[in-house]
């Protein structure tokens, strides 16, 4: 079963073809990439599409096992549900069961807090179901023949097309037309075009980047394209080009027109199982923090109970949280604030008076945040995160303080690939 389709490595146009070193492996475990780890003839292999106990033979080229063949294929192995999984870098797990992912995802962020000396009960993991993605970032290129648009090959510059893509909620599938449109007016045959569409309440909000400069006639093509293809809003570089209808999102019961490229929670089923884990996770809190609150995902829901201070980096997703809070009824007080949170975290005189915080940072984490966090002593933490190594080195700074982290649930919108999501408690013992 020949599972590696890329025998050859792509640089430019050209692709290089890889002198056959051939060997088989037991593949030991997976990396947090999702790549298989073996012991090779000298030092570790890495292998793609791989699961641990398989027995695998392939061509070795440095550290990487290519030409891949199953020779003992593990009981978790599964057909692949998209016809483009072989290829496309976009999903690296679908050769895998649905129970083993979630063990491995799982695991990755035990073995996080295992690495500061932490541990935590793990409560049921919520997995995104297929074609849920509601946001996302394809590459689009002109060719000699037209158009190719899709997402990378892994680790390569090979454009993969994917229009039977099982990750894609049909919504955004059914811009590809528009996307393909894009390109073949906006684009050259030099640079690649990245376009970021977001499921909008009112059409396809889309973010273009990489294309060519606006000129008269380009405005016009892409006015023109919006209104055939019914997008709400086409956002080229920093410019808004076309506004046909206002891209709505729904929080709660308050609707919000966030800017072009904002944050969005990448399914929203993930968005409701973590709005869910934040609210289990305060509880009947009075007042709340969110930090790192984006246009208002977990803001707008709480304050139908709560008073919010909402505090997050971008002055233009403050406002238009502010306008949505403006316009809704019923809710409690939302205050907005505008801060780097890295370099001027919220001060433990400033939360002193609240009942909860929600933080949910990027990708670095807070750890600056999580020390003032530590010394505030506010009773209840809901965190929320994309990157377990982060999360645990903050998790670590406030157990050191007193809390205990009573529970870590994972929450899987991004099926398939090696992204984990969680979402977790911290407590401080009652005084
Ligand atoms: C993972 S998103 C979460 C957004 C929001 N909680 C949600 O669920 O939609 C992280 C947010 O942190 C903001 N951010 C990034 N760096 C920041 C900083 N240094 N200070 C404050 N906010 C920041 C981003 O703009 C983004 O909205």
């Amino acid at each position: 079963m020949p599972l590696d389709a890329i025998a050859t490595l792509t640089k430019g146009k050209a692709a290089t073809k890889l002198k056959a070193n051939p060997v088989q492996v037991t593949i030991e475990r997976l990396g947090h990439l999702g790549d298989g780890i073996a012991h090779g003839p000298q030092g570790a292999v890495f292998a793609m599409q791989v699961l641990p106990g398989e027995a695998v033979t392939g061509n070795l080229h440095g550290d990487r096992l290519l030409d891949i063949r199953i020779v003992t294929p593990s009981p978790n192995r599964v057909r692949p549900p998209c016809v483009h999984a072989r290829t496309c870098g976009g999903c690296l797990m679908q050769h895998a069961d649905d129970g083993f992912v979630a063990d491995w995802k799982q695991g990755i962020v035990a073995g996080a807090l295992t690495g500061q000396g932490l541990s935590a009960p793990f409560r049921p993991m919520h997995t995104s179901p297929p074609r849920s993605r509601r946001r996302a970032t394809l590459t689009g290129r002109r060719t000699k023949g037209g158009v190719l648009l899709g997402f990378h090959a892994r680790a390569s510059d090979l454009l993969v097309s994917v229009p039977e893509c099982q990750l894609l909620h049909p919504d955004v599938l059914a811009t590809f037309p528009a996307l393909d449109a894009l390109v073949r007016v906006g684009g050259t045959r030099s640079t690649e075009l990245h376009l970021t569409v977001t499921r909008s309440l009112a059409g396809a909000d889309v973010l273009v980047t990489g294309g060519k400069d606006l000129t008269a006639d380009l405005r016009m093509d892409l006015a023109r394209l919006t209104e055939s293809h019914g997008l709400a809003r086409l956002t080229w570089g920093d410019e808004t080009v076309a506004l046909r209808a206002a891209p709505m999102q729904r929080f709660g019961r308050v609707l919000v027109a966030p800017p072009p490229g904002a944050f969005l929670q990448a399914t929203a089923e993930g968005e409701t199982a973590l709005l869910r884990a934040v609210a289990l996770a305060i509880g009947p809190a009075r007042r709340i923090a969110d930090l790192f609150c984006g246009v208002g995902t977990f803001a707008l829901p709480l304050a139908e109970r709560s008073e919010v201070l909402a505090v997050e980096g971008d002055p233009a997703m403050t406002a238009a949280l502010e306008k949505a809070h403006r316009g809704a009824e019923g809710l409690k007080r939302i205050t907005t604030q505008t801060r780097d949170l890295f370099r001027r975290p919220l001060e433990p005189d400033e939360l002193a008076s609240f009942d909860a915080v929600v933080i949910d940072p990027p990708r670095a984490g807070a750890e600056a945040q999580s020390k003032a966090l530590a010394a505030a002593k506010v009773p209840v933490i809901a965190a929320v995160s994309c990157n377990p190594v982060t999360f645990a080195r903050d998790a670590r700074i406030l157990t050191q303080a007193g809390y205990s982290l009573d529970w870590v649930q994972v929450i899987d919108q991004f099926r398939w690939s090696a992204h984990v999501e969680l979402a977790a408690r911290f407590s401080l013992p009652p005084r």
